[in-house]
């Protein structure tokens, strides 16, 4: 992250919202503390509420205690961080708001005397996105392109199509420099030392590859169900809203080729590779390549939970999955025939997100049939969440005048190492937009990569609705065809390495 100081005004659209509540405006707070902001920062808030900017502080304070996870907000630092801040309460569709903002951003310029960087955030519902877009353009808001940059959520569209139609509405408006798109994955900590990790060390490059690893497995389990989230999840469901994005962008890290050099473009570039290099499914195939189920009632931690079906905002009869697993493969001479796995899911027995690299067995087993009876093939385990860290198992001789062998764990933990808690995703994004730094950003050819991916199971899940939903019950680790899935194959999921943590 590097230090941004030029003068920056951030700019929210749908300021009263869940996301500027819950993550940017806690993370901005902490961006102050760590003294990451710019001297000169502003923020300006826009929503269709009718607010002051009084009432729009006291939400902001409200975020920082509830989510800011930094202690006792102190007056002086509050002060600092509410010093600059404006609200505007308008329709996006009218472009009084946007003159209006345009009224504000001259305020703050003319006050510092001089020009400010202007940073769009879309803190809104995917649906007025076009609209705020085209209000930006129209108010010729966009036009200083070293300036000006946008921030947009996902969903980057529901499918190819409208991802295609997205990218030109921005394209239209905005230089794709300007333009940030967001994946929270790509802002932790964990994700981010997967290159560092590859590229840093040259002890594991050469054995990464179809010679020496059997399989990957890239697993995200939820044990939070659909919360109050129903509305915006029955039009997306598990592949839509977690493996086209936060799964395909791990994916990526893992099997994308060294890059020459740490610029956005060159990363970006390697990441795309590995998309365009994803063997297509054919509609016949997904059957036996991808799984889908929805949570029925169930208990978590103690607690009975209702079914997906039960929840807010959701039809009693939907056919939307709150589970998606899946393989692939990526046709290239370092991949051909290694397969991925992926799966994720919300209300499953336990929340973890880890990569599993499974090594390749021995190519010669020397020692007694007894001496290896709880061998294992070594694999590293990437912890991505709530685990922080690297497990790598190998096998070990058992102490003792006879030979045995076991699988042992060699960890390393960010917390015991680094004794510092890792900065939120959005700190870190946040962090670099400012900097100008679009290296941990989607461009568009990822995000339609990503899309054409999984484009056949979507079409044939869309035309052929599910008939055993609800098909996992809440608290377990999801439906069986899950684990026939990667069973048929002679493999199973890794939980291994998990339990084996929580117990210690
Ligand atoms: C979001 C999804 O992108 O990621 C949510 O829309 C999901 O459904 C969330 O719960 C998971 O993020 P994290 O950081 O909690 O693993």
């Amino acid at each position: 992250m590097t230090l941004q100081k030029e003068p920056t005004i951030l700019i929210i659209f749908g300021c009263m919202g869940d996301l500027t509540w819950r993550k940017l405006d806690p993370a901005l707070y902490n961006l102050l503390l760590a003294q990451q902001l710019p001297d000169r920062f502003a923020v300006i808030g826009l929503d269709l509420k009718d607010e002051t900017k009084d009432g729009f502080g006291l939400r902001l304070r409200d975020g920082v205690k509830n989510f800011c996870n930094c202690g006792d907000i102190d007056a002086k630092t509050w002060g600092k961080y509410i010093a600059n801040l404006s609200y505007i309460s308008g329709d996006f569709a009218d472009p009084a708001t946007f003159a209006a903002l345009n009224e504000q951003l001259k305020t703050y310029e003319k006050n510092w005397g001089g020009p400010a960087n202007h940073i769009f955030y879309l803190a809104t519902p995917p649906g007025i996105v076009e609209t705020i877009v085209k209000g930006i353009g129209a108010a010729n808001l966009a036009d200083d392109k070293k300036r000006v940059r946008i921030v947009v959520e996902k969903p980057f569209g529901h499918d190819l199509d409208s991802a295609i139609a997205l990218n030109s509405v921005l394209t239209a408006v905005f230089d794709e420099a300007q333009i940030y798109r967001i994946d929270h994955y790509l802002g932790k900590e964990t994700v981010q030392n997967i290159l560092a990790f590859r590229f840093a060390n040259a002890l594991f490059e050469p054995i990464w590859d179809r010679r020496y690893i059997d399989h990957v497995q890239i697993t995200v389990a939820e044990q939070v169900g659909v919360e109050h989230r129903g509305e915006y999840y029955e039009h997306a469901g598990a592949l839509r809203d977690m493996i086209q994005n936060h799964l395909m962008q791990i994916l990526c890290l893992i099997a994308m080729e060294p890059m020459v050099s740490f610029e956005a473009d060159e990363i970006r570039n390697k990441k795309v590779d590995v998309l365009r290099a994803i063997r297509r499914i054919q509609a016949d195939q997904v059957q036996h390549l991808a799984v889908r189920g929805q949570y029925g009632a169930g208990r978590m931690n103690g607690h009975k939970v209702p079914a997906y079906r039960a929840e807010p905002g959701v039809a009693s009869d939907s056919p939307a999955e709150t589970f998606a697993a899946m393989k692939l493969f990526i046709d290239n001479w370092r991949w051909q025939d290694v397969p991925f796995y992926l799966r994720t899911g919300k209300r499953l027995q336990k929340m973890f997100s880890e990569v599993v690299i499974q090594f390749r067995p021995v190519p010669h087993q020397s020692f007694p049939t007894t001496a290896a009876l709880t061998w294992q093939p070594n694999h590293l385990v990437i912890h991505i969440q709530p685990e922080e860290g690297i497990v790598l198992r190998f096998q070990a001789k058992q102490p003792g005048s006879i030979l045995h062998l076991r699988p042992v764990d060699m960890h390393f933990s960010y917390q015991e190492t680094f004794k510092l808690k890792s900065p939120e995703a959005y700190e870190t994004l946040l962090a670099d937009v400012m900097a100008g730094d679009a290296t941990l950003f989607m461009r568009a050819d990822q995000v339609e990569g990503s899309w054409s991916a999984i484009t056949p199971i979507l079409n044939v899940w869309q035309n052929a609705l599910p008939s055993d939903f609800p098909n996992y019950v809440a608290g377990t680790w999801g439906p069986e065809a899950a684990d026939v899935l990667i069973a048929k194959d002679g493999r199973s999921w890794n939980h291994s390495t998990l339990e084996e943590n929580q117990k210690k």
